[in-house]
């Protein structure tokens, strides 16, 4: 079998208080090239810490995390040594991860250069641009003259700049306007198979999940209780969990979002492992 783009072992967070909170309850997951993973579950469940852990900014009390056939290394995301530029993130709010005092194509020149410094090659920003649907001349602009649809598309071309094998993508649609939340996870998931990368793609947003999603994994309470091929978890959903979030999508009314947390009188039977709902392959 090749090496996965990403694997993980047991992976466990756990937060301090008392008692302490175990966020992320032993994943072990692993994302090839060129293909995308969803990661769905409620509010609260433990996916912003995995994807944290994942990319080596949260601190793990135990398991491990490769990126190839690298170990990461838990560092402040500054402090990550280049190779790691081989994996990149996108996260929900485009304000706070644009530089609103640098003009957007220094930006996703930031991207470039983190590629140019790994051997890969480099590229203009402004053909970044245009693969993200805006117009090349934006290079000169400054954050604040985009929408939110907009600013996101530019943290995407930062991030593909990097030319990155994995993609760690967190709710990366969920802040903007419903009109453009499809279309930009349809471009995610384009520019991802088109570079050859992995993507994690977290989102509440399960009809997009499963317009773009090869796989999904299910979480509840820091596990995975159900994972596999997207269609097959979709059309006949084993862990009661994954049936009671599917049965919570609303009617489609352009949000297409979760709107609440599944209440459910079984929550107990949620915790339960299921083993043949894992890793279940298309039939
Ligand atoms: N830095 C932190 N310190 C303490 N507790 C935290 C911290 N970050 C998250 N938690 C707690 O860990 C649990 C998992 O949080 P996490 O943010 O990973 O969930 P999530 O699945 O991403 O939720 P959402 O869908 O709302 O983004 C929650 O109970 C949360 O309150
Ligand atoms: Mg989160």
């Amino acid at each position: 079998m090749t090496v996965p783009v990403l694997s993980t072992s047991d992976v466990v967070v756990e937060y301090r208080g008392r008692p302490p909170l175990r966020a992320v309850d032993g994943v072990s997951l692993a994302i090839g090239a060129g293909e995308v993973v969803a990661l769905v579950g409620e509010s609260g469940c433990g996916k912003s810490s995995l994807a944290r852990a994942v990319i080596g900014i949260e601190k793990r009390a135990s398991g491990s995390v490769r990126f190839g056939t690298s170990d990461v290394p838990v560092l402040g995301i500054r402090r990550r040594p280049h190779e790691l530029t081989g994996m990149q993130m996108v996260f929900q709010d485009p304000n706070s991860s644009l530089n609103p005092r640098r003009r957007v194509g220094d930006q996703i020149g930031d991207g470039v250069s983190a590629a140019l410094a790994r051997g890969e090659a480099g590229s203009d920003p402004a053909e970044w641009l245009e693969r993200v649907g805006l117009d090349p001349g934006a290079a000169r602009s400054y954050p604040h003259e985009f929408s939110g649809g907009q600013k996101q598309r530019i943290a995407i071309a930062r991030a593909l700049a990097a030319r990155p094998a994995m993609l760690v993508a967190d709710e990366p649609i969920s802040a903007l306007d419903a009109s453009t939340q499809t279309s930009v996870a349809a471009l995610m998931r384009a520019l991802c198979l088109d570079a050859g990368a992995g993507m994690l793609f977290i989102s509440h947003d399960l009809s997009v999940v499963r317009r773009i999603a090869d796989r999904t994994l299910v979480m509840y309470r820091g596990r995975i209780v159900e994972s596999g091929h997207t269609e097959t978890i979709w059309q006949d959903p084993i862990h009661p969990y994954t049936q009671a979030l599917l049965a919570a999508i609303p009617v489609p009314d352009g949000a297409g979002r979760l709107p609440i947390t599944p209440q459910d009188a079984d929550r107990l039977t949620w915790t339960e492992a299921i083993p043949e709902a894992l890793e279940r392959t298309a039939p």
